[in-house]
């Protein structure tokens, strides 16, 4: 039988109403909070909800609260007829699409900041960004109510940030961060990467060849943050339309040196792209 398209709630009243609902009758509900044009990357979070949770949402919002003037906000890709088709076919229970006005009506002047966290690498760069990212995630928390919330490693800080928002305001959920999908040659899929031309496609390879090389260092036994964090760069530099705005190896829950989680940022000529990997393991 061919699966019903989701139902549609645009107003947090409605999806507390349709999650409280569910809650009552014993089944679990899992959130996956995403800004659409939905990729490989997005459905595996989708399905690791549907695994643990009975009941699953999906959230389809661009957040103007995590984008800097001048960023990509306005040109972000907007897909959602496309978007619905996949949740369909995932067989998502509801899918949340609230509007602008409904998020963040006049006078919400409301911000969540995650302290520390906030201040380097992505944080760094983007200043403000992780405020806005927290603040809707909350509020996507308090609307969804769920059991279980799910996030990309892609997104290494921004997942950092959530999980501690989620403890240290005592929202109840758990947050499970799930694995990078990659395209087969290694590029981490990302809705961004649509912006690429063919010639910055290949050059966006250099992000996977050094963590690769980064990753070869550390397995033939080098532990030095700093002299890991050089092979990221020598790669980067390799590549002329690279230009990097960090590459460094940090502790995963600080974001600080030292640690074994190598991360960067990279633009390719318009395109900002990041990725991370836990040294160590497999790539
Ligand atoms: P978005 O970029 O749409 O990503 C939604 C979720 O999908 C995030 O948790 C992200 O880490 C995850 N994701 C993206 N690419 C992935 C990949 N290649 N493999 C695995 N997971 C991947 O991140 C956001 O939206 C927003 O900041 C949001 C959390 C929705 C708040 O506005």
């Amino acid at each position: 039988m061919a699966a019903e398209p989701p139902l549609r709630v645009t107003t947090p009243g409605d999806l507390r109403a349709w999650s409280e609902a569910s809650r009552r009758e014993g089944l679990r509900v899992g959130l996956v909070p995403t800004m659409g044009a939905l990729h490989a990357g997005h459905v595996s979070l989708v399905r690791r909800a549907r695994q643990a949770c009975e009941r699953t949402v999906v959230s389809i919002f661009v957040n103007p609260l995590q984008f800097r003037p001048g960023e990509d906000f306005e040109r972000y890709p907007r897909r959602l007829d496309a978007d619905l088709e996949i949740l369909r076919a995932e067989r998502v229970d509801a899918v949340y699409l609230p509007a602008v006005e409904t998020m963040y009506p006049a006078g919400a002047t409301t911000r969540v900041r995650v302290a520390e966290l906030d201040a380097v690498l992505e944080g760094a760069c983007r200043p403000g960004h992780f405020e806005g990212v927290a603040t809707v995630v909350l509020k996507l928390f308090e609307a969804a109510r769920p059991d279980r919330a799910y996030f990309g490693q892609k997104d290494a800080q921004q997942a950092a940030v959530v999980t501690r928002l989620a403890r240290d305001l005592d929202t109840g959920v758990e947050v499970v961060v799930c694995p990078t999908v990659r395209e087969p040659d290694g590029l981490a899929l990302s809705s961004r990467n649509a912006y690429l031309g063919q010639d910055e496609r290949r050059a966006a390879l250099c992000l996977v060849r050094a963590l690769r090389a980064a990753n070869a260092a550390y397995a033939a036994g080098e532990r030095d943050a700093a002299a890991l964090g050089t092979e990221l760069h020598e790669v980067l530099a390799a590549e002329p339309r690279a230009r990097v705005d960090y590459a460094e190896v940090v502790d995963e829950s600080t974001f600080r040196p030292p640690g074994t989680l190598a991360v960067l940022a990279v633009r390719i000529g318009t395109t900002r792209l990041i990725d991370n990997h836990h040294l160590g393991t497999p790539l």
